[in-house]
């Protein structure tokens, strides 16, 4: 049986299947990885820009990048990988797609189960009060201000060294904890507490089966590995479990 005939068997019989995506999957949608050799930070220090403190530092040098990342994302679709994540949660089978992208890429597809670990791209928020706006397109004027209180507004994302927001992270262990099965797509696996995710699926007995070009921190605990690019590889594995489950 090849890996992706394993894999659709996997997920055709689970009862409770999750997702877990990394940058992988929006790579084809043309939104550049982290960690790949023409990932974003080949370029840019994540320490000099994806941090509050180089926030604190140069505003105006985190927002250029932002706004960069924004036009971008405001620009990308969703890909087949997404479109077919969001298929298996119609059939019944997918539970949730916990992601730690913040393009929005898997809500534009359809899925409607979505866990943002790190935030979202498409959001702001103050620094200094409560006020939060969905962006249609990136900011005109940088960096941008809040328009109560006028203290600086950043990008609603998760910053290294910043904790994951509660009720993200709350509802990605309380699924894990209940899965029989996780696919595990285009996450280097480098970063916590999402790369703990798989583990606690594999220690309650549960399957891990990753989806990937290249072999990842995860790789060593997943049941199978499916080599290939997530917009190729996710439409075909959902054709075979369509077939396995007779929808
Ligand atoms: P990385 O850039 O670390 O890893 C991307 C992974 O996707 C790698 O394992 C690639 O092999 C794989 N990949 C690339 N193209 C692919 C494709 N077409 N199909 C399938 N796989 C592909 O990205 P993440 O693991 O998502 O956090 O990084 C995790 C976090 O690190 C990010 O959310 C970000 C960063 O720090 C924050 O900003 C808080
Ligand atoms: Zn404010």
């Amino acid at each position: 049986m090849s890996p992706l005939e394993e894999a659709a068997r996997i997920i055709a019989r689970s009862r409770f299947l999750v997702a877990l995506t990394g940058a992988g999957i929006s790579a084809d949608s043309g939104i550049p990885t982290f960690r790949g050799r023409d990932g974003l930070w080949s370029r840019y220090r994540p320490e000099d820009l994806a941090t509050p403190e180089a926030f604190a530092r140069n505003p105006r040098l985190v927002w250029e990048w932002y706004r960069w990342r924004m036009e971008i994302v405001f620009r990308a679709r969703p890909n087949p990988g997404h479109l077919a994540l969001a298929e298996l949660e119609r059939m019944g089978l997918l539970k949730c797609v916990i992601t730690q992208n913040v393009d929005g890429l898997h809500q534009l597809a359809g899925s409607r189960c979505v866990v943002e670990l790190h935030g979202s791209i498409r959001r702001v928020r103050c620094v200094s009060c409560s006020y939060r706006a969905e962006l249609s397109e990136p900011p005109r004027e940088i960096p941008p201000r809040c328009p109560r209180c006028g203290s600086l507004l950043r990008p609603d994302v998760v910053w290294f060294g910043e904790p994951i927001p509660r009720d993200a992270l709350e509802k990605a262990f309380d699924l894990c904890e209940r899965a029989d099965a996780i696919l595990v797509i285009g996450t280097s696996g480098k970063v916590m507490p999402a790369a703990m995710l798989p583990q606690i699926v594999r220690s309650r007995g549960g399957a891990v089966v990753e989806i990937n070009i290249e072999e990842s921190d995860i790789t060593p605990i997943a049941t199978v590995f499916v080599r290939g690019r997530a917009s190729e590889v996710l439409p075909k594995l959902v054709e075979l479990v369509r077939e396995l489950v007779g929808q």
